[in-house]
């Protein structure tokens, strides 16, 4: 019997308390693939991994489980995993300079990063969940320099879920009420009934929900998204610059975009359980599900990609996920048949010039004040870190002047 060794950094976290019985109910990695998790975690955070490891005991999962390990042991923790779900980061802390939260995340991600290549498994795919989601899934390959690049993933699936979301919800409400713009009747549309959208670039404000493509499956037929909503005005792509501090839902994508920081302000926590469902969709497609077609929001390292973004960044794209045959299985490939609209190429672009400046500035932290070139790993200069800490996620959203030049080190945490 296979068993599926899988590391999950941040175990005793918030998004981890939401993940851990989607994988033990067999949702993650599929009811025939047994796995062995091992739960990591800091010292502070030992007695609390004791308490989940219980919790999972209590639960009486069926059979998806082979075996848990609650460990604070980075070591014992990385050692040969083959799916390493990295959650861990430095909290968001107020008052905190977006300088410093990088400085905290990207000197974790370059320990995790470390173990990786010296413990892991040659073919481990890594997910990073932990903000500067992108950049730390940079820096997390830069020191994992002998796994394939095409490895190596960050979470942009929830905003793509937001996004599917927002779309059902209004499209419903126009069927409920009688009100689409042609005469239609359908049941209530399902998730399985919205494609043709895409989230681009960073997990930050700066990122692009496009919908310029979106079709819903109306009675059995593919149909433009205006078929029910008309031709509205929310649907169009909002300049990321107009939105901040906006948070209302005027448009699809400033709701998109703010919706991080609007669950932050109403719960005083993150997205915790829609991160763990996100981070199950995402590793399922990637890692599990039969080549379907479907295409959906991945970040991952640019290299080859039809789109006109420069290699050696990792950046969300529309992606579509295949090639599962045995150990081979977590193939992908660019959606080379997406098409980007000037709107959307224009505010890539934006993105695309704040990854390389969150690049630029990780990078220079990691080498003590000198950025490094944009490919290959940093200097083995040692960075003393911790280690992940208990709380999940950190915070990704990342500021821009007016003029849409990024500002990324002196932002306020608090003003998100
Ligand atoms: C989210 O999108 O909800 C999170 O990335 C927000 C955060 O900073 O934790």
């Amino acid at each position: 019997m296979v068993v599926l060794q899988v590391v999950v950094t941040g175990g005793a976290g918030q998004i981890a308390y939401s993940l851990i019985p989607l994988i033990a109910r067999g949702l993650v990695f599929g009811p025939a693939t047994r796995v062995h998790l091992r739960l990591l975690d800091i010292p502070p955070a030992a007695q609390a991994l004791e308490a989940i490891v219980m919790e999972i005991q209590d639960s009486l999962f069926p059979t998806a489980l082979e075996g848990v390990l609650g460990t604070t042991d980075e070591v014992r923790a990385f050692e040969g995993a083959q799916v390493a779900i990295l959650l861990g980061g430095f909290p968001r802390k107020p008052g905190m300079e977006r300088g410093q939260l990088m400085a905290k995340n990207v000197g974790i991600m370059k320990r995790m990063g470390q173990l990786l290549e010296r413990h892991a498994s040659r073919d481990c795919k890594a997910l990073v969940v932990a903000n500067p989601a992108a950049t730390n899934c940079l820096v997390l390959a830069a020191n994992a320099p002998s796994l394939p690049r095409k490895n190596f993933s960050f979470l942009s699936r929830l905003d793509h879920e937001r996004m599917v979301g927002m779309l059902l919800e209004k499209a419903n409400s126009v069927l409920a009420a009688g009100t689409a713009s042609h005469a239609v009747r359908s049941e209530r549309l399902r998730p399985a009934d919205v494609r043709g959208l895409c989230i681009w670039g960073n997990h930050s404000d700066s990122q692009v929900p496009d919908a310029s493509s979106v079709e819903f499956c109306l009675n059995g037929n593919w149909v433009p998204a205006q078929t029910i909503l008309g031709d509205s005005p929310w649907l169009k792509l909002q300049d990321a610059n107009a939105v901040a501090g906006a948070g209302g839902g005027d448009y699809l994508s400033e709701a998109v975009r703010n919706r991080g920081a609007v669950i932050l302000a109403a719960r005083k926590l993150s997205s915790a359980m829609s991160a763990a469902n996100a981070t199950a969709a995402h590793l399922g497609d990637w890692l599990c599900s039969p080549p379907t077609g479907k295409t959906v929001s991945m970040g991952v390292f640019s290299d080859g990609n039809p789109f006109g973004v420069p290699e050696g960044l990792v950046c969300s794209f529309p992606v579509q996920c295949g090639d599962l045959s045995g150990a081979n299985r977590g193939g992908w490939n660019f959606d080379s048949d997406f098409r980007l609209t000037e709107d959307v190429s224009r505010q890539l672009a934006v993105s695309v010039a704040e990854l390389e400046e969150e690049r630029e500035m990780a990078f220079s932290i990691l080498n003590g004040g000198q950025s490094t070139p944009s490919e290959g790993p940093p200097s083995s200069a040692p960075v003393v870190v911790s280690t992940a800490t208990a709380n999940g996620t950190g915070n990704g959203t990342l500021g821009r002047a007016a003029n849409g030049a990024v500002n990324i080190s002196k932002k306020p945490i608090s003003s998100l």
